[in-house]
């Protein structure tokens, strides 16, 4: 049963106005929802242990798994965490942006413990969208913003999703998000990075800038990924992977063209364009999850690019759910 929460969501465009009350609720230790080019979050003090304690409780997230810490500038997260050189390249090409960085925290690190779940490294991130830099700027410090969704449930690219999802004072409305796609992790094995989450920025992104292709995330290796649980993203409706034919109740989430004989039909790109199937594929998980369909049936999306991102996200919609507590 979720807690019941006083608050009611008030939805705000961007502006000084709600620029003003957000850094408000924020400074009283509230969380509130934040529009990034990524997908929504749901933002507090990352300073403020029971600020960050309420990101916990809303979400339903298991205290284990660690909050990306977001910035609004290089100096902010310079003084947090220790930028070896591979990282410094990283941030230098690909921030603002959808860029999260798994680094060693800093001695003295005023950011909450719980945040980053007693590990001794920190994410960080720093965000493109002009309404999460404006917010960043004017509150003067860090913000923890895990996706504003429910845990394990499908990431919000509205913020409307977050309105109806979550018990938040306000949701800044920064439109729909550009990319659509969680930022893209990356943790180091001294200067090896190591991708512990695929999104917009690419292995040959990533490869490009630091010389040295990324390793895939190694179950039991040295960098630790404590939110790459297998289910995720889930809707309701069972997601099947990989479809070649419509079966009966089934609603279709196609790519290029469509099969026939769907209850429902979204195609996340027509043309076949995976930057466009990246900014639509949550919206039409969530818009297809009805309860009068038995299933959402996914044509494949090519293993390329952002397609890698795209399919991690489908793999893990699609994973067996964990048993309910
Ligand atoms: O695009 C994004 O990154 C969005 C927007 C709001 O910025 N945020 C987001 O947060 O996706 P969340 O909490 O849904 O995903 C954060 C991921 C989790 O898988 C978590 O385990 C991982 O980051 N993470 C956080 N701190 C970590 C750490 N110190 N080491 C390894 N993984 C970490
Ligand atoms: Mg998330």
């Amino acid at each position: 049963m979720t807690k019941a929460f006083s608050a009611q969501a008030v939805v705000l465009p961007p502006g000084p106005a709600t620029t003003a009350r957000a850094v408000a609720l924020l400074r009283a230790g509230q969380p509130i929802g934040l529009p990034t080019e990524t997908v929504y979050g749901l933002a507090a003090n990352a300073c403020d242990d029971r600020a960050v304690a309420r990101i916990f409780e809303m979400k339903g997230r298991p205290s284990f798994n660690p909050l990306i810490i977001h910035v609004a500038d290089r100096a902010t997260a310079e003084a947090l965490v220790e930028m070896p050189v591979a990282a410094r390249r990283l941030a230098d090409l690909f921030w603002p942006g959808p860029l999260t960085l798994v680094l060693k925290r800093r001695a003295g690190c005023p950011v909450s413990l719980l945040a980053s779940a007693g590990l001794d490294t920190l994410a960080v991130r720093m965000p493109a969208h002009p309404a999460a830099r404006e917010l960043l700027a004017a509150f003067g410090g860090p913000l923890a913003a895990p996706s504003a969704n429910r845990s394990g449930r499908v990431s919000p690219t509205t913020a409307h999703h977050v309105a109806g999802e979550l018990p938040v004072a306000l949701v800044v409305d920064g439109g729909p998000c550009a990319v659509g796609l969680e930022s893209t992790i990356v943790g180091f094995d001294g200067a090896t990075p190591v991708l512990l989450r695929p999104g917009a920025v690419t292995e040959d992104d990533i490869e490009a800038a630091t010389g040295v292709g990324p390793r895939p995330f190694d179950e039991g290796g040295p960098v630790s990924a404590p939110g790459q649980l297998a289910s995720h993203y889930a809707p309701a409706a069972p997601v099947r992977l990989d479809a070649a034919e419509v079966r009966p109740g089934e609603a279709l989430l196609a790519f290029g063209p469509p099969l026939p004989g769907a209850r429902a039909t979204l195609n996340l790109s027509p043309s076949g364009d995976l930057g466009e199937a990246a900014a639509n594929l949550f919206a039409m998980l969530r818009a297809l999850d009805r309860p009068d369909v038995a299933g959402i049936a996914v044509m494949p999306v090519p293993e390329t690019g952002l397609g890698r991102a795209i399919n991690a996200r489908l793999r893990r919609a699609a994973a067996p759910r964990e048993a309910p507590p």
